[in-house]
């Protein structure tokens, strides 16, 4: 089921109802937040989050991370934390808001937050642009934007086993086809950041080995391995290179480096700013 279908439009992607499926997501989300959290945090703590800032963060999935803000802003401060789906995020307490919202068709407040956090949303995003405007015009003058986006062109370079290979490019292209997901977005934040007048942009990059077994990979198999019954729907790819490309991935000799995170932060300008 869809989240719009307004005529032209590509839609963000939904995990579907199926319990099954709501439990492997549930279990990535977990991993995405065990794997990134730490340095998502390292890099907020740098920017000075601290007591009494106010903070979105946008498509925040499972919300850990923005638990972990609403910890940091206490007492005096406060988090927003919006997903379109919140089937995998706990309620809101305290100081935490947590608010069904789609970013891509309704609005924000203007120049509410201190600090305005994305990860791993304006990738799947096809309006991605304007939804970064929208990001911009939600932080006060003086606050900062900081969005955090994988860029795959070093990834795909890399030798890896055919069928797992099958199924990544089959991945890449259902989902640009179906929600205009962007895999090289990671790498045109810094241009984007730029082109918006933000000051003090700085942009960073790391990659880790993912390793078949653990959940250096899992985070990823486990996104193929849902997606499976419509990429073979698609006929993208068949059900003998789907089983063989899992199983390639989750032998203990599977090894490749996973994509790089590039984390893009930069200051609204504006009245405030210098204060
Ligand atoms: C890959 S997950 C990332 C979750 C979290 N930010 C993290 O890094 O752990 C992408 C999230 O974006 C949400 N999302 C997708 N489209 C959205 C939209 N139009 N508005 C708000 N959230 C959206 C999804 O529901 C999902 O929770």
């Amino acid at each position: 089921m869809p989240y719009s279908d307004r005529e032209g439009e590509r839609p963000s992607y939904r995990v579907s109802d199926d319990a099954a499926e709501t439990t492997k997501e549930n279990r990535r989300l977990a991993m995405l937040a065990d794997l990134r959290d730490r340095r998502s945090a390292a890099y907020l703590e740098q920017l000075g989050l601290t007591a009494g800032w106010r903070c979105l963060d946008v498509g925040s999935g499972g919300g850990a991370l923005a638990q972990w803000m609403a910890r940091q802003v206490a007492p005096g401060g406060s988090v927003l934390s919006t997903d379109i789906d919140l089937r995998f995020q706990p309620e809101g307490s305290g100081n935490i808001e947590v608010r069904r919202h789609d970013i891509v068709h309704e609005d924000l407040p203007e120049n509410e937050f201190d600090l305005v956090h994305a990860r791993a949303l304006l990738q799947t995003i096809d309006q991605r642009e304007t939804v970064l405007d929208k990001l911009v015009r939600t932080t006060k003058p003086g606050g900062w934007i900081v969005v955090n986006d994988p860029e795959w062109s070093t990834f795909e370079r890399q030798p890896m086993p055919p069928a797992f290979r099958a199924l990544y490019d089959a991945m890449m292209a259902i989902g640009q086809k179906a929600n205009g997901y962007d895999r090289y977005w990671g790498g045109r934040l810094l241009a984007a950041f730029g082109e918006r007048g933000l000051l003090e942009i700085q942009c960073d990059g790391d990659a880790h080995a993912m390793r078949g077994g653990t959940e250096s990979a899992e985070w990823l198999i486990l996104a193929y391995e849902r997606a499976a019954p419509l990429l073979i729907q698609a006929a993208l790819v068949d059900q003998a290179t789907v089983d063989a490309g899992l199983r390639e991935a989750r032998r203990p000799e599977f090894l490749i480096m996973g994509p790089t995170s590039m984390v893009c932060r930069g200051r609204k300008p504006g009245a405030g700013y210098w204060k």
